[in-house]
């Protein structure tokens, strides 16, 4: 399916690792130009560098999500390289996962403005261009966390809900200047770090290792297709969203993606 996105910009936050990654991967292979933002300069030059080898077209810039400074540092590096920006992916997420009884302030301030507060920066610092333009793609991942609760994740879970409400009220005030805003709830999600996790705990601790597997067998019997997601599972969803040919008419909305863990 032609999605038409040939040339045009895309930047993603958190886009050197994990969902991001595949994110950036996924516009890059249907010929969009993919800025890739993120805080470890490390992972994300080797994204970046993946995706040019694969002959993608694409551009690191190292920027905290939480800080505007960095944030329209990206904004100017984009435009600068590419003229123009049709998409921005806001992907970098934080998490503590604590019980909110226990959980100090330090810890909500982190989730606070790396999911919301980066997720506003970077709408704002793209807003403008876009309206301009009258044209442009914000999506936003979001989390099945947000849409029925988890416990030890109550302050992330509110960023998340935030996100999808700031989510549809955007879509509201913006979709007469062209402009569609959307949002995707992965679930449980099999990326790097999780696999990079589970080996290290394999190795280093067996018994802990089977103690997780038996509650990741529990976890498993919520998921009516029997499995967790994948990276690119996600990043196929974002994909489609961010075209304007296959996706035009969809603004405003959340999207689960977690076969059949959360149906709201
Ligand atoms: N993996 C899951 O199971 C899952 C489930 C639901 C929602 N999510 C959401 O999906 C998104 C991606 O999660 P993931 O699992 O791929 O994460 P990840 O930890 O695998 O990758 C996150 C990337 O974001 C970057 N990053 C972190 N803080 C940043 C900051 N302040 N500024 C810029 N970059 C920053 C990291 O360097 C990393 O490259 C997050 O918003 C997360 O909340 C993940």
């Amino acid at each position: 399916m032609d999605l038409a996105l040939k040339d045009k910009v895309g930047i993603v936050t958190g886009a050197g690792w994990g969902m991001g990654k595949a994110i950036a991967e996924g516009l890059a292979e249907e010929g969009a130009r993919v800025v890739v933002a993120d805080i470890d300069e490390a992972r994300g030059i080797a994204a970046t560098k993946q995706i040019v080898d694969s002959g993608g077209e694409a551009t690191f810039v190292r920027a905290d999500v939480s800080r505007w400074s960095e944030v329209q540092q990206v904004v100017s590096a984009a435009l600068e390289r590419f003229e123009h920006i049709d998409i921005l992916v806001n992907n970098a997420g934080a998490w503590v996962m604590e019980s909110f009884a226990k959980m100090q302030r330090e810890s909500w301030d982190i989730q606070i403005n790396v999911n919301y507060y980066g997720t506003l920066n970077f709408t704002k610092a793209v807003l403008d261009h876009m309206i301009s333009r009258k044209t442009g793609c914000i999506i936003s991942i979001g989390s099945d966390a947000a849409r029925i609760g988890e416990p030890t994740q109550t302050i992330y879970s509110g960023t998340k809900a935030a996100i999808l409400a700031f989510t549809r009220s955007l879509a509201k005030e913006v979709g007469r200047y062209g402009i569609r805003v959307n949002a995707v709830c992965p679930s449980l999600t099999r990326v790097e770090r999780r696999v990079e996790m589970e080996e290290s705990m394999r190795r280093e601790d067996p018994a802990k290792f089977e103690a997780y597997q038996e509650q990741m067998k529990k976890a498993l019997r919520l998921y009516p297709l029997g499995k967790f997601g994948a990276p690119q599972d996600v990043a196929n969803m974002v994909v489609f969203l961010a075209s304007d040919l296959r996706a035009g008419h969809i603004t405003g909305q959340t999207i689960s993606v977690n076969g059949g863990y959360c149906m709201v």
